[in-house]
């Protein structure tokens, strides 16, 4: 059994770690142990309500409580802020039952307010076999009006007693995404959040915490996220007492929800884990999960792709489109896909978003003729948009100059010439779906990258029928919406989720979208260093890298497809100027991925030698049958002399042996001895591990 219940105490057991919680003596929701799985259901510390300190200190300053409120004496960030009708901003939850569904590893814990009709309900689900807990909170209300939400994050962590506390996140921006952070935390708070509308380039929900001490594969690691696609806020707060909790969620900035009598609000998923090997096994964990149970598709063969915007950009029409796809097919690709400045009047990016249907000029026949040829090249065909978008050059935007987000009265900014269309609206919504609904019917579509090209201003929406600050989630509840709705409608295509690269990298998009793209800067050295840190939230299933051109001068065409080969390669460069030497080198390089993506997708991945702390690195892919696997190595610039370090591999099955560069040891000999290598400057090597 995996939760064990004794009265009103529960303990989440998963296959080597533990949550506990419990009601105090004093009736108190209580957090009790997040960590290592104990030997015993009762070695686990019991609930206990703290003592008054001092009458500045009282004791709930220091309660542990599984779902903190506004309330009483406690001075640290809640989780959940409401204003009752009546102006009180007290809530007072406290415990009335709990069930358990055993079947489905889900334990849900009813809170009722001592004063109103106010009803909580604490959720969680636990994921064994990943040591994953799964948490979200639903709240209704019964009274006879509508209360203010202001606040409701959908989880707080609370972690042991440490000595230090080290915060890991990730930061960054356009182009320069997925950058990582470890730092210790002092008393206080550290907020990370976006109120972009979007997750944002700039940061992510994500976070992991340890004792300063954690490295790749030794120490404990506590992390978690949140699968939310709008503003989300994570707030790391060490108290006086020197405890640290965590909280996260929707970001309660600008944010209000009028909830209705009888209505119900449920919050965002959060997930949190813990590994006792240190940061590899915090990544392995959520890999496995995320690609056995959260993909839309699951662990389907990932298609080599080319996609035509660097190549063409806005400049495409059905001639060039064909031309393209024929150098691709020749290499070997599988999937084609026809990029922006395909719709109606769009040759550069000031008209045309919102009027999806094809270009006149550029393709006169519709679409038709040039998927036919893609098909008859072998291929599938994938297209792009930017469906929440639109240009005030359009007729969409010309009919409806009301669907955008916006303040009347005051300007509309512009950001790449455009304006963000109101999706917290059913009209909206509903004209999304028919008209892409449309296009994905009358076209064998297979393969759909979903654009957002900009963040939120002027977060107004006018003619909303209750509060408007309800457009945050109302808004990323309408993205789902549509998606989910062509979706079901077109199960079988798949989908990349793209915000000019980075900007929407979740777990949220990640249960409509089975790739995505995570950065518009495809520089290889660059993207060794993105694709690292992405690798520690999400597995290279997802992860979507093209070879391009850029920096080709320094960097050598088989190096770009290493560092591609990583993820779901794709080829985004110039094809069509390539010479037939790279050609024929980029033929050899995608049938090599073809006998590696399956190791390289959904095989353990083992980081060897950090790309972002040096210039030579290493990564090790293996089956988890721990049969094959696929090493690269990178080595960008660094100053003569320089000796090219001893590469030790991981994940090798200590008693068997395995042949690496023409010689056959142990897999704990491997281990020991490593490999050495020779790299110049630009240099790369794939490196196959075979088991004898
Ligand atoms: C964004 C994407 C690019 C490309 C362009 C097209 O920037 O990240 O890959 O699709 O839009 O306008």
């Amino acid at each position: 059994m995996s939760i064990i219940i004794d009265k009103n105490s529960w303990v989440l057991e998963m296959d080597s770690c533990a949550y506990a919680l419990g009601l105090s003596p004093n009736g108190y929701l209580t957090h009790r142990y997040w960590g290592p799985r104990l030997q015993h259901a009762d070695d686990y510390p019991l609930p206990k309500d703290p003592d008054e300190e001092d009458s500045f200190n009282l004791p709930e300053n220091r309660r542990l409580l599984e779902y903190p409120t506004a309330e009483g004496a406690d001075y640290r960030d809640p989780c959940l802020c409401i204003r009752f009708q009546d102006g009180v901003r007290d809530v007072r939850l406290r415990f009335v039952d709990a069930e358990a569904e055993q079947d489905k590893d889900i334990l849900k814990i009813h809170l009722t307010d001592l004063s109103y009709e106010l009803h909580v309900i604490l959720c969680y689900q636990i994921h064994s076999r990943y040591d994953l807990i799964e948490r979200w909170v639903e709240i209704y209300q019964e009274g006879m009006k509508p209360i203010d939400v202001s606040r409701i994050f959908s989880s707080i962590w609370h972690l042991p007693d440490l000595e230090t506390y080290r915060l890991s996140y990730t930061s960054g921006k356009w182009a320069d995404e997925m950058k990582m952070h470890h730092e210790i935390l002092g008393p206080g708070k550290k907020v990370l959040a976006s109120r972009r509308l979007i997750t944002g380039h700039n940061g992510n929900p994500w976070f992991a915490l340890d004792d300063g001490t954690a490295t790749e594969y030794t120490g404990k690691v506590w992390f978690g996220t949140v699968a939310w696609s709008g503003n989300w806020k994570t707030i790391a707060e060490i108290s006086e007492n020197q405890m640290l909790q965590i909280l996260s969620g929707i970001n309660d900035w600008d944010f209000n929800w009028q909830l209705q009598p009888g209505e119900r609000f449920t919050t965002p998923h959060a997930i949190g884990g813990f590994s006792s090997e240190g940061f590899h096994e915090a990544s392995q964990k959520m890999h496995d999960y995320v690609r056995e149970e959260y993909l839309p598709h699951g662990k389907i063969t990932r298609k080599i792709l080319y996609n035509s915007w660097e190549a063409t950009t806005f400049d495409v029409d059905v001639h060039s489109q064909i031309a393209l796809a024929k150098n691709a097919a020749e290499m070997g690709v599988e999937l084609f896909v026809l990029d922006d400045g395909w719709f109606n009047r769009r040759n550069d990016d000031r008209a045309g978003l919102g009027d999806w249907w094809p270009d006149e000029k550029k393709f006169p026949e519709g679409l038709t003729p040039l998927i036919d040829e893609v098909k008859k090249l072998g291929m599938d065909f994938g297209l792009w948009i930017e469906p929440e978008m639109v240009n005030p050059d359009s007729d969409l935007y010309r009919l409806h100059p009301d669907w955008v987000i916006h303040f009347p009265g005051l300007d509309r900014t512009l950001a790449r010439n455009q304006l963000i269309l109101n999706l917290a609206k059913n009209e909206v919504q509903e004209y999304l779906i028919s008209v892409l609904d449309k296009l994905l019917s009358e076209n064998d579509i297979r393969f759909i990258k979903w654009d957002m090209n900009r963040n939120v201003s002027e977060p107004g929406w006018p003619d909303a029928s209750g509060d408007a600050r309800e457009l945050w989630v109302r808004y990323t509840m309408g993205v789902y919406h549509v998606w989910q709705t062509l979706r079901q409608r077109h199960p079988n295509i798949i989908f990349q989720s793209c915000s000019g690269g980075g900007g929407r990298v979740d777990l949220g998009i990640m249960k409509y979208a089975d790739q995505v793209w995570p950065s518009d800067n495809t520089e290889a050295s660059a993207r060794l260093c993105i694709q690292e840190n992405y690798l520690q939230l999400f597995p290279a299933a997802t992860m979507e890298s093209w070879v391009t051109d850029q920096n080709e001068a320094v960097i050598p065409l088989a190096f770009r497809f290493h560092v591609s080969m990583c993820g779901v390669l794709g080829i985004g460069g110039n094809i069509a100027n390539w010479s037939d030497t790279e050609r024929e080198e980029a033929k050899h390089w995608i049938s090599e991925y073809k006998k590696y993506r399956e190791i390289i997708h959904w095989g353990d991945r083992y980081l060897l030698r950090s790309a972002v702390e040096y210039a030579v690195s290493a990564v090790l892919y293996i089956s988890q049958d721990q049969q094959n696997g696929v090493l690269f190595a990178f080595r960008t610039y660094c100053a003569e002399p320089v000796e090219t370090p001893t590469i030790y591999p991981r994940g090798l099955a200590a008693n068997q042996l395995y042949e690496i560069v023409g010689q056959i040891k142990s897999g704990s000999a491997w281990e020991e001895v490593g490999i050495r290598l020779s790299l110049s400057n630009f240099s790369s090597v794939l490196i196959p591990i075979n088991r004898i």
